[in-house]
C-alpha cells in the first residue's frame, strides 16, 4: 500500500478544517495552529501552566579546566524560577565549547541528571561546536502518580488537570529562559531534545515555545510523534493505564476508541510548523511503532506547505530499515535496532540540525 492508501485507511481528523467548519488556507494557519494546541492541551496533556514572572540561575560549581580535554566547560546550575508566590528550583548541567562565538544550542530532557549520559553524547555535541543544557526530568517531579512532590507540590499538590508531561516540558523552557538571558548562542538553531517518554515531552515544549527552532523526538511513540488512529504496539488504553498522571485525567476516556479521536498526533506536528521537526524512530520498537510515527510525519507534512515549506519529503511507501529523510521542514530516520536513544540517532538528526 501506498502511504496515501494507509493514510486514507486511518481515516484521521482533518487538519484543514477548522472545529466550526471554517476551511484552513494560508492566511488563518497560525490560528488554526492555535486551536490545535487548544484541543491538544484540552484533550491529551492539560492545560498550559502560567508564564513565570521571572527565572534566575546560580553557578553552584564549576567543572575542571580539563573537561572534554579542554575544549567545553562544564558547570552546575540551580535554576529558580516563581509564578506569583510559588517559586522552585532544579539543577541542571550547562556545557558550552570554548572559542565559539554563537554555537548551536540543544536543551536536552534526561532520563539521569548526569553528563554524559548513556543518552548524551557529550563529547561529540562538543566537537561539532554544540552548547547544550541537560536536565533529569525526575528532578522536576517524580515520575510517578503523586502530584505532592517537586514542581507538581509547589503548583497545587493535587492530581489536578496538568500532565506531568507539561510540568517536564514547561522545565525546558524555563532552562531556555536562563541561557537566553545570559549565554551567547545561535538562535536560529536552538533545539529541544528527547528520547521515549521524553521525546513526547520535547515534543510539547517545541510545541508551546516558538523559540526551539528544532524538536527533536527519539522513538517516542504513543502520546508523542505516532499516530493513534490504527496504532499498533502501544495503545491509549496501555498508556492511561500505566502512565495515565503523565497526560490530563480526561485522556484516559480515549481508551479503546482511537477511531473515534477528533484529534491525532499530527495535530502536534502541525502545531511545531514553520520551524523543524525530528522524528527518530528503530526497525525493533513495535511499542512506539515507527510505522505510526512515519504516517504522522507525512499527514502533518501537508500543514507545513501552508507556510510554503517542504514538509516531509519522503518516499510514497513505507521507509526501509536504515532511510533518512532530510529534506523537508520534518526530518526522519528509520535505524536498525531496539528501542534507545543511540549515536547513531544523535549523529543523523546533528546533521539535520546543522545542515
Ligand atoms: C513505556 C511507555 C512508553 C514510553 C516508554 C519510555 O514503554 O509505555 O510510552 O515511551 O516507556 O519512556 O521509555
Amino acid at each position: 500500500m501506498t502511504v496515501k492508501e494507509q493514510l486514507k485507511a486511518r481515516q484521521l481528523p482533518d487538519l484543514f478544517t477548522f472545529a466550526d467548519g471554517t476551511p484552513v488556507t494560508a492566511e488563518n494557519a497560525a490560528r488554526r495552529q492555535a486551536e490545535l494546541m487548544e484541543i491538544m492541551r484540552r484533550e491529551v496533556y492539560g492545560p498550559a501552566v502560567p508564564d513565570p514572572d521571572y527565572v534566575s540561575g546560580e553557578v553552584v560549581s564549576e567543572g575542571r579546566n580539563a573537561d572534554f580535554a579542554g575544549k567545553a566547560s562544564r558547570k552546575q546550575i540551580r535554576i529558580t524560577f516563581g509564578i506569583g508566590e510559588k517559586s522552585f528550583s532544579f539543577p541542571m548541567v550547562l556545557v558550552m565549547p570554548r572559542n565559539i562565538e554563537k554555537p548551536p544550542f540543544a536543551v536536552i530532557i534526561n532520563f539521569r541528571p548526569n553528563v554524559p549520559d548513556d543518552y548524551i553524547p557529550a563529547e561529540e555535541l562538543v566537537d561539532k561546536g554544540i552548547g547544550f543544557a541537560a536536565f533529569c526530568y525526575e528532578d522536576i517531579t517524580a515520575d510517578k502518580d503523586d502530584f505532592a512532590n517537586g514542581f507538581a507540590g509547589v503548583l497545587s499538590g493535587e492530581r489536578g488537570e496538568y500532565g506531568k508531561i507539561t510540568l517536564w516540558a514547561y522545565c525546558a523552557s524555563r532552562v531556555l529562559d536562563y541561557v537566553l538571558a545570559r549565554i551567547n548562542v545561535n538562535t536560529e538553531k536552538i533545539a529541544v531534545c528527547g528520547h521515549s517518554r521524553l521525546g513526547k515531552t520535547a515534543l510539547l515544549a517545541g510545541a508551546c515555545d516558538t523559540r526551539f527552532g528544532f524538536v527533536y523526538s527519539n522513538n517516542s511513540g504513543c502520546g508523542g510523534a505516532a499516530l493513534s488512529h490504527g496504532k499498533n504496539g502501544e495503545h491509549i488504553s496501555d498508556i492511561t493505564t500505566r502512565y495515565g498522571y503523565w497526560f490530563t485525567p480526561g485522556y484516559a476516556k480515549w481508551a479503546e476508541r482511537e477511531q473515534e479521536l477528533p484529534f491525532d498526533q499530527h495535530f502536534l506536528l502541525a502545531s511545531i510548523a514553520p520551524r523543524k521537526v525530528y522524528v527518530a524512530s528503530a526497525l525493533e520498537d513495535r511499542w512506539a511503532d515507527p510505522t505510526s510515527e512515519y504516517l504522522s510525519c507525512h499527514a502533518a507534512g501537508e500543514f507545513f506547505r501552508l507556510f510554503e515549506k517542504p514538509g516531509f519529503v519522503a518516499s510514497d511507501c513505507l521507509p526501509d530499515v536504515g532511510n533518512v529523510f532530510h529534506a523537508g521542514s520534518i526530518g526522519y530516520h528509520l535505524r536498525a535496532g531496539m528501542h534507545y536513544w543511540s549515536r547513531e540517532d544523535w549523529n543523523l538528526f546533528l546533521k539535520f540540525f546543522l545542515q
